[in-house]
């Protein structure tokens, strides 16, 4: 009879295999999308490429950009749409490159804030509305993190995922306009996350994309992206743009610069020395790093360029206890297991690449051997969402763009290093750093 039963049920585990094998293996990789020009319709006193940052604790910087250089650096809000019963006033800057000349860059720090409110404001007292949720101050929090998002047809497609399902913070692991030295790309990058970035707050890092460089002399600069995308670098005490941290409910977020000095010594590694340091894990159980070129690649693209910098940095963030390093830079998605020097070590980050947010060169498709380091990895666009559900748990996910849709193509809880009482000298206990299951 079980036998009998057992050739009734085969034919359908036939198909039930052969339909998860199909999508799992047979998805059709996309080519790039052509690029999208996205012009300013407002007037010249309009705010146009409007985009929200953390900037310290309780505050939010408001950036703009307007034609018009009389236009106030001043930024209206309060919690009723159409209601402004505060403002605050900030600074401006513009810069010019060879003949291209910017507007005017408003930079307005607003608050003191609550958290987990919505907030409307308006800029510089003309055009639009615009409104945006603070972060929780406690669990659970989501981070959605996009690399290389570049302004394709791709890239909105990107978008048009993440904005479909609510998050509080989002991180870019570099390269954002793929504007190079063209900085109009710049303006038309701003136009077209306009809709996202002035609702969530975008915390950004430098790729290689973001450097205007200059062949003769071997001059590189990041004029357009440190005038443009302030970041709380002031806030978190580092000296550079191009390097800082924040915080949002219980997690500490440490953003780095692969394209600025990082060697021993530097101003770079004596800040995040400093800053790691002074993580106290019992207020940020989560600590997560962010930066451009991955230390960790088994992607033929780009293979090697994060390794000075890994040499130099690695001890510093596997001392510290960093619970995941998110990188961009290769345009393709991989998760690998638990790091350091080279070897699985319970107490290293999980090293994630996420490269794939819709640039215009297209994905990076040939992978090497597999590596038993290497545990999901697939030349594909999409995003990925960190939900940190409390002090000790959280849950990755990475979203595939399938055309239209998103799909959930990999995913994995992570448990915080803080929990692991084995990578901490003082509290060894090496038997409880032995993970089980899929849970890293
Ligand atoms: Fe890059």
């Amino acid at each position: 009879m079980a036998n009998h039963f057992f050739h009734l049920l085969l034919p359908l585990f036939i198909i039930l295999s052969q339909t998860t094998l199909t999508s799992q293996f047979d998805y059709i990789r996309h080519p790039p999308r052509p690029l999208i020009h996205t012009p300013h319709l407002g007037s010249e006193s309009d705010p146009q490429q409007v985009h929200i940052s953390l900037a310290g604790k309780d505050h939010m910087r408001v950036t703009w950009i307007t034609e018009d250089e009389d236009v106030a650096s001043m930024v209206e809000y309060g919690k009723v749409s159409g209601e402004y019963d505060a403002i605050a006033e900030g600074e401006h800057t513009s810069y010019t490159f060879f003949f291209y000349r910017s507007g005017k860059i408003h930079h307005v720090k607003i608050g003191p804030l609550e958290s987990s409110s919505t907030y409307y404001y308006r800029c510089g007292g003309h055009g639009p509305e615009f409104s945006f949720n603070t972060p929780p101050s406690t669990f659970p929090v989501e981070f959605v993190v996009v690399g290389d998002l570049g302004q394709t047809e791709w890239t909105a497609s990107t978008l048009a995922h993440v904005g479909n399902k609510d998050y509080d913070v989002f991180i870019l692991p570099g390269d954002l306009s793929y504007a190079n030295t063209h900085q109009t790309l710049w303006d038309s990058f701003g136009r077209l996350v306009e809709e996202y970035a002035s609702h969530r707050p975008w915390m950004v890092t430098g790729g290689n994309h973001e450097i205007e460089f200059f062949p003769i002399i071997k001059h590189h600069t990041f004029k357009a992206y440190n005038a443009r995308w302030v970041m709380p670098y002031k806030e978190s005490g580092s000296t550079s743009n191009l390097y800082y941290s924040f915080d949002v409910a219980g997690s500490h977020i440490v953003m780095l610069g692969s394209y600025t000095d990082f060697n021993e010594g530097s101003d770079q590694y004596t800040w995040v020395e400093a800053d790691l340091g002074k993580v106290d894990r019992t207020v940020t159980p989560w600590v997560l790093a962010v930066l451009h070129a991955p230390w960790y690649n088994t992607n033929k693209a780009h293979k090697g360029e994060g390794e000075g910098m890994r040499k130099a940095m690695e001890d510093l963030l596997y001392k510290a206890r960093v619970d995941v390093v998110f990188a961009g830079h290769v345009h393709a998605y991989e998760r690998f297991t638990r790091i350091y020097d080279k070897k699985a070590d319970p107490c290293g980050p999980v090293y994630i690449t996420i490269g794939d947010g819709g640039n215009r060169e297209g994905l990076a498709l040939k992978f090497e051997d597999t590596s038993e380091l290497s545990i999901y990895r697939e030349a594909s666009f999409g995003h990925g969402r960190l939900r940190v559900v409390d002090g000790t748990r959280a849950h990755w996910s990475w979203h595939r763009n399938n055309d239209s849709d998103s799909f959930v193509a990999d995913e994995v809880w992570l448990q915080s290093l803080t929990t692991t009482k084995s990578c901490w000298p003082s509290t060894a206990d090496k038997d409880e750093s032995k993970k089980k299951g899929d849970e890293l």
